[in-house]
């Protein structure tokens, strides 16, 4: 059984970024990265060059939530800065399919991403040749919200949809992911558990991530 945690450096300190991975590096089998740009949200962090920035300071795989109104375009550039995978929003693409079939050809593991009121028959077509689809927890934008637990029936219908692929597809969960929200994630079927305030905002965030990953289970495949 495959489990991952990814902690999202979202609300790290940013201005040690290398050192912030470092601290949550052992428990970690993902490096949660939130690229916006202050239009398909209402926030802008950074864009590849930091993820390049990033990347000679840790071995783990860089996992670009990218939530940008035009995703198709910083694909060669993170592609180039050594990203591992990326996830699209769904919402603004009038071609997931072109949009997966690129990322793919830059050697990136490609995801879908939706939003809380987002339906799952947006990303069922393409179930065929999406490597991760995750339906977001809390409106994009933003760390520290609320998860919302009415996502729960699709998480696990995305469940049974991955099963029903025979697909090797991850099932992320992103937003408001805490230790009591996490094992209701797993019981829909999360596989995949992006983890940002209850990681950072902790006193210890090396001890939370452990904690985290000791509650998750499994490990990396
Ligand atoms: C929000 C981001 C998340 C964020 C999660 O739009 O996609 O990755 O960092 O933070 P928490 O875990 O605090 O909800
Ligand atoms: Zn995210």
């Amino acid at each position: 059984m495959i489990r991952r945690l990814a902690p999202s450096v979202l609300n790290a300190d940013l201005a040690q970024l290398a050192d912030q991975v470092r601290l949550v590096e052992d428990a970690a089998d993902w490096v949660h990265l939130d690229i916006m740009d202050g239009r398909f949200v209402p926030n802008l962090t950074f864009g590849p060059p930091v993820v390049a920035a990033l990347r000679p300071h840790t071995g783990r795989y860089l996992d670009c939530h990218l939530m940008v109104e035009d995703p198709e375009a910083l694909l060669p550039a993170l592609a180039e800065a050594g990203a591992n995978g990326v996830s699209m929003h769904v919402e603004p693409l009038d071609d997931p399919g072109r949009a997966l079939a690129a990322a793919a050809g830059h050697g990136l593991d490609a995801g879908l991403a939706l939003k809380p009121g987002t339906p799952l028959d947006r990303v069922l077509p393409f179930m065929d040749r999406v490597d991760l689809v995750l339906p977001m927890t809390v409106e994009p934008g933003f760390g520290g919200q609320e998860f919302d637990q009415r996502v729960l029936p699709k998480l696990a219908a995305a469940h049974r949809a991955i099963v029903a692929s025979g697909r090797p597809i991850a099932l992320q969960v992103d937003g408001g992911v805490n230790a009591t929200t996490l094992p209701r994630c797993l019981a829909a079927g999360a596989d995949t558990f992006v983890v940002g305030t209850a990681i950072f905002g902790a006193d210890d965030p090396a001890a939370a991530a452990k904690a985290f990953r000791e509650l998750i289970g499994g490990g990396d495949g």
